[in-house]
């Protein structure tokens, strides 16, 4: 159960004395009103009973858009408002870093984008950004669709075998696990030209990629960070084994890295360094194939090909595995959500698969075609409004700082102490009910009209033209209450990467079937790590469209 008291309300006595004391003392430190702000007190069970981010919602109800949260000796400010958000990740971007995501993500991620101190990040982004241009987008979108195909194609054997014994039914299959599949494909090719080859077979590197990535999960939503421990790596099973398929993976890429430089530095190889990669290419080509460099557009080659020889192995490797994690579990996750929410909205799903007639008929997608796929695409969008992929962004304050009073904030805003931990809510933006019509409600024409509310202090309300060419609606439109990839200097670097595979998977996907849910939308229970997911998977009913032109 849960306990949630605001400061207002009736306490032991002794609660209210350790409170008054730690308030006076946080008054102290941050020399602002940081102990005036509205407590919630979570026990530690909730973190076990139910994702965070259902708990951070109610407390965000009954306590407003800023509220610092308890949990034993540790807390957090939890923002749920546009305004506040819009300065912590815009603002004032550079007065906060990664903090406890960073501590999580940093032995896997190294120095990557996400985790990265300020200095690296700036090198980096740098670098990173201008790889995602146009024609790099045009030529993953081949990418996205052959990788489709394949999952396709599995799913029409299954009913072609289904139907060979006599079997009239759908197909029923847990399509959580196919995206998962379908992500991991794209994201090799289209970030270091790999083909794990997922959706057909399983590969030591595939496990261990998948074993790394549970890890992460574990450790992100575990309390105590015992991995920190001395010794834990060897004598803790799970961590022996975090660390045994990390090796698989990061020897793996080192081959790759290794691989692209080859490629490039050709006349200066010595035999030795010729060896060398021969070693690390064998841990990772069990089963896969690896493109060609005359077809290898991936973003490995840019970053080699572009930057020279100067680039450290190392920090290559942090950004290939930065990548490689930040753009695998989102994208399965905003498809699953998708198919999720349009198995119960046939209508919708009718209204989808009428634009992909239209538009496609029975072509695959191309970047000319994906840009008039406007319904589908807002499909994605709703999706991650409602399932937004993390629900958290986590931040730490490197300076004391003071946050605007926002709608239902302090009216002089609340100063914070360097050193605070925060969470941007962005589940409680999504939907929060100072923002949105009916905001539990899958509606993905919503976007298609201007919303103002004047009574909302500082917001500039959601309005489709600020942002005539975007090819989403995003934060710039929704002045900060719509976040689906972050916002600011350190908003998702893929983004259009990401929203044109899903588009183009989702698309593939209904141009052939049906897709119905297998049990009740409530069986389908959620669990959160870094992103929100299926607990057992999710299982639905496909089946052949009954109307395809
Ligand atoms: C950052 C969402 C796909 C690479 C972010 C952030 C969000 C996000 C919200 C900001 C995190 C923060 O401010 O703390 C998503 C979603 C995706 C997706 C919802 C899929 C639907 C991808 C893909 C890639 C990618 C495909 C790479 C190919 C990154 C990187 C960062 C990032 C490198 C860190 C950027 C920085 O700090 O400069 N993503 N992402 N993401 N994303 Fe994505």
């Amino acid at each position: 159960s849960i306990r949630c008291q605001s400061t207002s309300t009736e306490k032991p006595k002794t609660r209210n004395l350790v409170d008054n004391a730690s308030n006076l003392l946080t008054n102290f430190l941050s020399g602002g009103n940081l102990g005036s702000m509205p407590i919630a007190e979570g026990a530690v069970t909730d973190l076990f009973d139910r994702p965070l981010f259902f708990s951070l919602y109610d407390w965000f109800i009954e306590h407003g858009s800023v509220y610092k949260l308890a949990f034993g000796p540790k807390a957090f400010v939890v923002v749920s408002d546009p305004i506040v958000a819009r300065h912590i990740l815009r603002e004032n971007a550079f007065s906060y870093d990664k903090g406890v995501l960073a501590d999580i993500l940093e032995p896997i991620m190294g120095k990557g984008l996400i985790p990265a101190d300020l200095e690296t990040w700036k090198q980096r982004r740098r670098v990173i950004a201008p790889g995602f241009h146009a024609s790099y987008l045009e030529a993953m979108v081949k990418i996205f669709t052959d990788c489709s195909e394949r999952s396709i194609t599995k799913f029409e054997e299954l009913l072609g075998a289904q139907a060979l014994n006599g079997g009239r039914e759908p197909i029923e299959l847990d399509l959580e696990a196919e995206f998962s599949n379908l992500a991991l494909d794209i994201i090799g090719l289209g970030v270091f030209n790999y083909d794990f080859g997922s959706v057909t077979k399983e590969s030591p590197v595939i496990k261990a990629v998948y074993g790394t990535l549970f890890e992460a999960e574990h450790r992100s939503t575990f309390y105590i960070p015992y991995w920190k421990i001395p010794l834990a790596r060897w004598i803790v099973p799970r961590q022996r084994k975090f660390h045994s398929d990390l090796k698989v993976i990061n020897d793996c890429l080192d081959g790759l890295i290794m691989n692209a430089k080859d490629t490039r530095e050709v006349k200066i190889m010595t035999n030795m360094f010729n060896f060398r990669k021969k070693q690390m290419l064998k841990s990772c080509s069990s089963g896969t194939t690896q493109t060609s460099n005359l077809q290898d557009a991936s973003l490995l080659r840019f970053l080699v090909d572009m930057r020279g020889d100067d680039v450290d192995n190392r920090q290559l490797r942090d950004d290939l595995m930065t990548m490689l994690i930040a753009g695998h579990e989102t994208t399965a996750a905003v498809l699953t959500w998708a198919v999720f929410l349009l198995a119960q909205n046939p209508s919708k799903m009718k209204k989808a698969q009428a634009e992909l007639d239209a538009v496609l008929g029975q072509e695959k997608p191309t970047f000319e075609s994906l840009k008039k796929l406007e319904y589908i695409r807002l499909i994605v969008v709703e999706s991650l409004r409602l399932y937004p992929q993390p629900p958290l962004l986590i931040r730490r304050s490197l300076k004391p700082d003071v946050l605007p009073g926002g709608y239902q904030g302090s009216p002089d805003g609340y100063a914070i102490p360097a050193g605070t931990d925060i969470f941007v809510s962005v589940y409680n933006l999504h939907r929060s009910p100072h923002f949105w019509d009916r905001p539990n409600d899958f509606e993905p024409e919503r976007f298609l009209v201007t919303k103002t509310n004047e009574s909302v202090e500082g917001w500039a309300g959601f309005d489709p033209s600020r942002s005539p060419g975007a090819l989403y609606p995003n934060e710039v439109v929704s002045d900060f209450a719509l976040l689906p990839f972050g916002g600011g200097p350190r908003k998702c670097v893929g983004d259009q990467f990401a929203l044109m595979e899903s588009t183009v998977a989702l698309a593939m996907l209904l141009q052939k079937f049906d897709v119905e849910l297998r049990g009740s939308p409530e069986s389908v229970e959620l669990v959160t790590g870094a992103t929100i997911h299926t607990k057992n998977g999710l299982w639905c009913k496909l089946q052949k469209r009954s109307s395809s032109s």
